[in-house]
């Protein structure tokens, strides 16, 4: 099936069964007065795009290529998705302690899990060593600790240098990783850096893998293909220098941008393979082994809030329904709306799709700032008190990232299937919990003197 068809056939698959389950979360009563808030996943749509990603790459690569998709949990740390992913045959890259300590509660291996974060302690790099996890050293102080580490004992952990090729970055500048002064990896470009990779690898021949991550959001596939052809063009020079196939994987890290604009999958990992393969054919010659860490795109669109509407209002002449579903929810797009708008859909007190007019409102969300809006000046069926209102493709970086302002509680997310089958992947927080974690137990902490 050609990739536009097939990208508009899975988006409304997605659609209908979206629909179906906020329709049965409000029948089972997961959705009401006493729950306004939830998170919902789709079980189906993740395993679709877990297996468009593994067919995609297929595609390209020489039979027999090694090939691990670790999937970059920070996009969604939920232990759940993770084993639900590692089911799909998909692994973990992780940046920092907790997402490894989620990613190895969902029993993924250490051979499936990839290390990457910019501030790695002595002690990390010694667990993710003893545990066998790859590690991209992120710069030459980095490097000096792990010359220590491999020294002292014997480790399985593939190990490699991040570099940032500079090439540039997209339309939002805080997920741009490859701008010229970007905070990741050994600036390329700069003065002495690339013999500084090549010589480290050189005096090092345990380092045989390089990793540039050249997304994310907002970043054009082909801006994305030419940070993976000047990793590939340095791979060659290392190897060509060092006589040998030194350098034996590229990780191409994520950054697989997201159509946050309607329900199609676009653009799809079927087509960036096919842009790699036309732009850096050396890489799937089968002389490199590939690692690729797409989040955003492995789960944005399979998740939904839905959050009850329990007021609705007029202020200026404008409609406004007061939800609550805010920046607890959806941080990003409350405060940068203009970089992150979310399509919001309505729906009746029984969950159905709302008919009507477009009517011109504001979805606002329950925190006490006037920006707490999910959508300004959105054109909707009028939404009526009771109703339901819900943020689409929020499944990446949104509801799983809960921001705790105003002490709101992290909301349940439910995965679900057809024929309105749940299962609970996170609970609700409840504020015995957010007391707990916000010094209960110290509450004479600043009154009794030490
Ligand atoms: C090193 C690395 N890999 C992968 C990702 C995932 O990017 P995305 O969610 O855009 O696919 C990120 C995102 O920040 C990252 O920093």
């Amino acid at each position: 099936m050609d990739d536009d068809i097939q990208a508009g056939a899975s988006g409304a698959g997605r659609a209908a069964r979206r629909d179906d389950a906020v329709r049965a979360a409000v029948e089972q009563g997961l959705l009401g007065p006493g729950s306004p808030i939830v998170g919902l996943l789709d079980v189906t749509g993740i395993r679709e795009s877990a297996a468009e990603l593994r067919a995609a790459f297929d595609a390209v690569v020489a039979p027999g290529t090694p090939v691990l998709h670790a999937f970059a949990v920070k996009a969604t740390p939920l232990v759940p998705v993770l084993r639900l992913l590692r089911d799909e045959g998909v692994g973990a890259e992780v940046a920092s302690p907790g997402e490894l300590a989620l990613a190895r509660a969902a029993g993924v291996p250490p051979a499936m899990t990839v290390l990457d974060s910019p501030a790695k302690t002595p002690s990390e790099l010694r667990e993710a060593l003893a545990l066998g996890i790859a590690v991209n050293a992120d710069n030459p102080q980095e490097l000096e600790r792990i010359d220590g580490l491999v020294g002292s004992a014997a480790s399985r952990s593939p190990l490699g240098i991040r570099v940032n090729p500079q090439i540039g970055g997209g339309s939002i500048e805080a997920t741009s990783t490859a701008t010229a002064t970007s905070k990741f990896g050994v600036a390329l470009r700069d003065e002495g850096a690339r013999e500084w990779v090549v010589q480290a690898c050189l005096d090092r021949p345990w380092l045989t893998r390089l990793h540039a991550h050249t997304g994310s959001q907002g970043i054009p596939l082909s801006l994305m293909a030419r940070g993976v052809a000047e990793t590939y063009a340095l791979a060659e020079e290392i190897n060509r220098r060092a006589g040998r196939r030194q350098i034996d994987t590229l990780d191409i890290g994520g950054g697989l941008p997201v159509n946050f604009a309607s329900d199609a999958t676009t653009p799809t990992y079927a087509q960036y393979a096919r842009v790699l393969a036309e732009e850096v054919p050396g890489l799937f010659d089968e002389r490199y082994g590939l690692v690729t860490e797409f989040g955003r795109s492995l789960l944005a669109k399979h998740g939904t809030v839905v959050a009850r509407v329990e007021y609705t209002k007029r202020a200026g002449g404008r409609p406004v329904g007061v939800t609550h579903a805010g920046v607890q929810v959806a941080t990003r797009t409350v405060y940068a709306p203009e970089l992150w708008p979310l399509r919001i859909a309505a729906y009746d007190s029984k969950g159905r799709p709302k008919e009507g007019p477009a009517v011109v409102q504001d979805v606002a969300g329950p925190a006490c700032f006037s920006g707490d809006l999910l959508a300004e000046g959105c054109a909707l069926p009028l939404l009526e008190q009771g109703d339901y209102a819900a943020a689409l493709d929020t499944g990446a970086y949104y509801f799983a990232h809960h921001y705790g302002y105003n002490s709101l509680v992290r909301p349940a997310v439910y995965g679900f299937w057809p024929e309105g089958r749940f299962a609970v992947v996170r609970e609700a927080q409840t504020v015995q919990e957010v007391v707990a974690e916000s010094g209960g137990a110290q509450v004479d902490a600043l009154t009794e003197s030490p």
